[in-house]
């Protein structure tokens, strides 16, 4: 009974001694959206079917447990044909929506059966963005009759990773509040500077406010 058992691990090492298999192309992403997705390339993978290829993902919070992701799904498998050294070419990939909000490093590990070692696929950083910016200070002056805008922006100093949803409460984002041929009398009101990020659920707003923005001088 012990015989089949040991001849197998024996193929298996000296297929991957023989240093057949490939992982290249790793990489892990996080969206706006806050989507994880994960791929590996592999060739030659020397299986004899290709059903015997299994990916399985972990990661891991800066110095904390690895835990499971998924065992992803195998895509595009190929068989190469007419050379001796055939085996298996395809990828495997996850996309979880499920994903890690703490700030700091997450990294994230591939298994990829027949290589026996667990490697590094890739590594995102969560980082909280600062407070959004604006270019219109409390009580900016513009001239009479001009046209002039005022952007909200993520901080530049923190920027924060993955990027924020920025804007003026009450406009799409990323579209800067303009001001067309302004008049004689002040403009006052006040606007927010508004930032979203975070994963669906669990998001976090931080906002800018100004108030009495615009205040005309009067054009000689
Ligand atoms: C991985 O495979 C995909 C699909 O065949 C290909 O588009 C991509 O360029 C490959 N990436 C690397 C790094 O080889
Ligand atoms: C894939 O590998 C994981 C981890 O070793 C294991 O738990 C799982 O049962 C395997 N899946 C298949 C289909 O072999
Ligand atoms: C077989 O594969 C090896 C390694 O990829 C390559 O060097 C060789 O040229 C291939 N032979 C043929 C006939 O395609
Ligand atoms: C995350 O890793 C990068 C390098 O990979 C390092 O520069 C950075 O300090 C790490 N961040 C944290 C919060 O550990
Ligand atoms: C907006 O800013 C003004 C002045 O700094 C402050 O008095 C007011 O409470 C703020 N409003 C909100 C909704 O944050």
């Amino acid at each position: 009974m012990l015989m089949p058992t040991l001849f197998l691990l024996l193929t298996t090492s000296f297929a991957v001694t023989a240093g057949q298999t490939e992982l290249s192309g790793c990489r892990v992403d996080i969206d706006t959206d806050w989507t994880v997705r994960g791929s590996c390339n592999y060739t030659k993978a020397d299986v004899s079917r290709v059903n015997d290829i299994n990916c399985t993902w972990y990661r891991q919070h800066n110095q904390g447990s690895v835990t499971l992701v998924t065992e992803g799904s195998v895509t595009s498998q190929q068989k190469t044909e007419g050379n001796e050294t055939d085996g298996y070419s395809g990828s495997c990939s996850f996309s979880v929506t499920d994903s890690p909000s703490q700030t700091g490093n997450h990294t994230f590990y591939i298994d990829f059966v027949p290589v026996p070692e667990r490697m590094i696929a890739g590594q995102i950083e969560i980082m909280e963005p600062g407070k959004p910016e604006t270019n219109c200070l409390e009580g900016t002056v513009f001239p009479e009759g001009q046209d002039r805008s005022c952007d909200c922006t993520n901080s530049k100093s923190q920027p924060g990773s993955p990027p924020p949803t920025v804007g003026w409460r009450g406009s799409a984002p990323g579209q800067p509040l303009l001001f067309r041929d302004i008049p004689r009398h002040p403009i006052e009101s006040r606007w927010f500077c508004e930032m979203t990020w975070g994963p669906e659920g669990n998001s976090i707003v931080k906002t800018t406010n100004i108030s009495t923005v615009i205040v005309c001088e009067y054009s000689k």
